[in-house]
């Protein structure tokens, strides 16, 4: 007789999408400390945001209601490829030969690649809502500019991406996509902005971080006519609006009759992390057991090594101060692969659920994780973004300590997105030329005197 043929995929019906996003700070046990404003050092008020983003994104920034209703049209674009279905890597489990069940959720099937498209429609749409005609952002690997030239081209808004300067170059089908979709995409540090002049003139070779590439974009909306800017992660809304990745799998597991013990993203900023934990830490929050970890990159440690504070979110000083776990504004993340895991600061809400030890985090070395992507592929058949394979560095581990404690746990982690334009980085591992970078004692020092410049929070 032959064997039960395993299912991999399970879906939900396009009509079964969440209608609604989850808005962890209605349950945080410590409410999140507010945006400071630099020179009175007291909280800023929305009409100090009035110039960056449009005031609807203000106010969902500050909302602490629980759900919040998914506009239709914002409904209307995410059906383009949502929902995305929850996979089970049956042959990773046989490969690792453990006894865990290791499920995931695919971000790399939207068009622009990643979980990123899930915000930049929403902004696009709000921003368009609000009269604004252009947005301006910053880009790490390209990912984020990418799903904002989306964003935009489906909204009818112009759009202007500042690309990180080792990425643009790294890169070059990056930026050929977001000039498929109608944007204009260029190297940062550059001559556009007084900021770019300036850091130029001072390191004509800079290559450039998220950081100077946020500041740059921030310059240009506030100087323009009828343009806002757009962040692709770090603020409250991004995080709201990634939710859906999480909430599409608890519906998925409930459908299973399985719930996940472990749940696992990688975190650069916090958004994929976000998007697919918080609906879990809620439960958790309620009592449920549920271990959540998020996975970063050795060379820019910023929740396992970096002191919780209030710092600045790039590095020109031009946004509020901001309370989260951060490496220092000025700090030049080494030139790792994983571009968009390369940013000083995290997500002001990942950052008070990892001080109210509701989250756990981890590090892991730029081999190890490329080892992980590169045996994913071999086993599993798709190339992960080199964001994603820090959690499948995780994911990993987790399944070797359920193998060595013997227990059938679930895991269930966010493939945040797919790394068919990262196969330079792919390249380089394979032909050796690929080192760890870790952060010395002294660079964390200088974080931590850094900060405590700046207010307690
Ligand atoms: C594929 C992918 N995963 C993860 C990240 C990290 O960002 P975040 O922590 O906001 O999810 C990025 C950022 O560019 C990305 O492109």
């Amino acid at each position: 007789m032959s064997k039960p043929m395993q299912e991999q995929k399970f879906y939900l019906s396009q009509k079964e999408i969440p209608r609604q996003w989850y808005n962890i700070q209605a349950d945080m046990p410590n409410p999140l400390k507010p945006p400071l404003n630099p020179k009175t050092g007291k909280p800023i008020s929305p009409d100090d945001l009035a110039p960056v983003f449009p005031m609807n994104l203000i106010e969902q920034e500050a909302s602490t209601e629980r759900w919040i209703d998914i506009p239709e049209e914002v409904l209307e674009k995410l059906l383009l490829w949502r929902p995305t279905p929850l996979q089970r890597a049956y042959a990773l489990e046989k490969f690792l030969n453990t006894p865990a069940k290791i499920y995931f959720k695919d971000e790399g099937t939207s068009p622009a690649g990643s979980h990123k498209p899930n915000t930049a429609v929403a902004q696009a749409y709000y921003n368009r809502e609000f009269g604004i005609k252009r947005l301006t952002t910053e880009t790490g690997a390209g990912q984020w500019g990418s799903a904002l030239s989306l964003g935009c081209s489906l909204f009818g808004l112009e759009c202007k991406v500042y690309m990180v300067r080792v990425s643009f170059q790294q890169k070059p089908y990056r930026k050929m996509l977001m000039r498929l979709w109608g944007a204009n995409c260029i190297p940062s540090p550059s001559e556009e902005t007084n900021f770019g002049k300036k850091v130029l003139q001072e390191d004509p070779d800079c290559p450039g971080s998220l950081g100077m590439a946020i500041s740059e974009a921030i310059e240009d909306a506030v100087t323009s006519e009828n343009t806002r800017y757009s962040l692709g992660s770090v603020l409250n809304h991004v995080m709201l609006h990634q939710t859906i990745i999480g909430l599409e799998a608890e519906k998925q597991f409930k459908a299973l009759g399985d719930y996940p013990d472990v749940v696992i993203g990688c975190v650069g900023g916090g958004s994929n992390f976000a998007g697919i934990a918080f609906p879990f830490v809620k439960e958790k929050i309620a009592g449920k057991e549920v271990q959540v970890i998020g996975a970063e990159p050795s060379a820019c440690p910023t929740l396992t090594r970096a002191p919780f504070g209030y710092d600045f979110g790039d590095t020109a000083q031009s946004t509020p101060l901001l309370p989260m776990y951060s490496l220092g504004h000025s700090f030049m993340p080494p030139g790792i692969h994983a571009g968009g895991l390369r940013y000083h600061g995290a997500a002001p809400l990942v950052s008070q659920l990892a001080e109210d030890k509701l989250i756990e985090a981890r590090n892991y070395d730029q081999l190890q994780t490329y080892q992980a992507g590169v045996t994913w592929a071999r086993v599993q058949g798709s190339v992960v973004a080199p964001e994603t394979t820090h959690a499948l560095a995780a994911v990993f581990e987790e399944a070797k300590k359920a193998k060595e404690e013997g227990k059938e746990k679930t895991i269930l982690f966010n493939l945040s997105g797919h790394g068919l334009m990262d196969l330079t980085g792919y390249e380089a591992y394979l032909d050796g030329k690929l080192s760890d970078v870790s952060l010395p004692e002294e660079e964390i020092e200088k974080s931590k005197q850094l900060i405590s410049k700046y207010p307690k929070p």
